[in-house]
């Protein structure tokens, strides 16, 4: 008798990206690409495309929301969408960003970044800090929260940084940003993440913390790179200087949203085959 030999069935899902994978990406050394997220569709995509970590940023607030500033952007809206992200990338390391004053104190950071990550599904969450919250970092250490420290250009404290500008750039700016780093490491913070300084400030830090250290304009150095997913893909009138502009969405979106007018207003649309066709006969007109 003829036996047929069964394809043996995928048994294991794709491996999950975790904080030891980019440990080990670090030591390789292995470049880590991160991109920024803030849905479903568009996480299914990125994750197939094999990019290993997704950061739902609070830049949500001005590349869906369309607001100036990312103060906009509420815990409630962030867990929501990166839940959304997590259903489409189940296997990336997953960073969520906390929103603007939801870690005033020790206390309400954990109580915050406790939900975000029950609620939401993300591996780590990042803070947009400095040598000041040190202890903030730790009690969320303490907590068993992952936490990424976010330092140099903090778009959340924009104001008082006179700006978006580049950060580090003096000699005792470089050293604050620094001792900063380290501080926060020591107190717990797994990951960094340098936006907007130069490479020698990245370079520097990487040689004394021994985390994975990852990069928004900060220069080679550093072990991976995270850019707005909307400035890679066209959407921003002036994209930072250290984004390649890789895809004209926006402009793939007119032309199919140009095609649908078209089709409507000459009646070209719905044709025959869009057409429900009654199961019976026809009622009588
Ligand atoms: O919110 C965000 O997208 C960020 C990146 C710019 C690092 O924090």
């Amino acid at each position: 008798m003829k036996t047929h030999k069964r394809s043996s069935p995928v048994t294991s899902a794709p491996a999950r990206i975790t904080l030891q994978t980019l440990r080990d990406m670090r030591a390789a050394p292995q470049p880590i690409a991160m991109l920024t997220c803030y849905d479903f569709p568009t996480a299914r995509i990125l994750a197939a495309a094999g990019i290993p970590t997704l950061l739902v940023g609070d830049s949500a607030a001005n590349t869906v929301l369309g607001e100036e500033t990312t103060l906009k952007a509420t815990m409630d809206f962030l867990v929501t969408i990166t839940a959304a992200v997590r259903r489409g990338a189940p296997g990336v390391f997953l960073l969520a960003d906390m929103p603007f004053a939801s870690y005033p104190d020790a206390r309400t950071a954990a109580l915050n970044a406790a939900r975000f990550l029950r609620e939401s599904g993300a591996d780590a969450v990042k803070l947009e800090v400095d040598g000041r919250h040190e202890k903030i970092v730790g009690t969320l250490a303490a907590a068993g929260i992952t936490v990424c420290a976010h330092l140099g250009l903090l778009p959340q404290r924009a104001l008082q940084q006179g700006g978006y500008k580049a950060q580090g750039r003096t000699p005792a700016a470089a050293q604050r940003i620094t001792e900063d780093a380290l501080a926060l490491v020591a107190a717990g913070a797994s990951m960094l993440l340098l936006e907007a300084v130069p490479d020698e400030v990245s370079r520097g830090i990487s040689r004394r913390a021994d985390v994975p250290l990852i990069g928004c304009g900060a220069g080679p150095s550093c072990d991976g790179h995270v850019v707005v997913l909307h400035d890679m893909l066209g959407y921003a009138a002036r994209p930072p200087r250290f984004v390649d502009v890789l895809a004209d969405v926006p402009g793939v979106i007119d032309g199919a949203a140009r095609r649908y007018l078209r089709d409507v207003t000459r009646r070209a649309y719905p044709a025959p085959r869009h057409q429900y066709r009654m199961k019976d006969n026809p009622p009588a007109e």
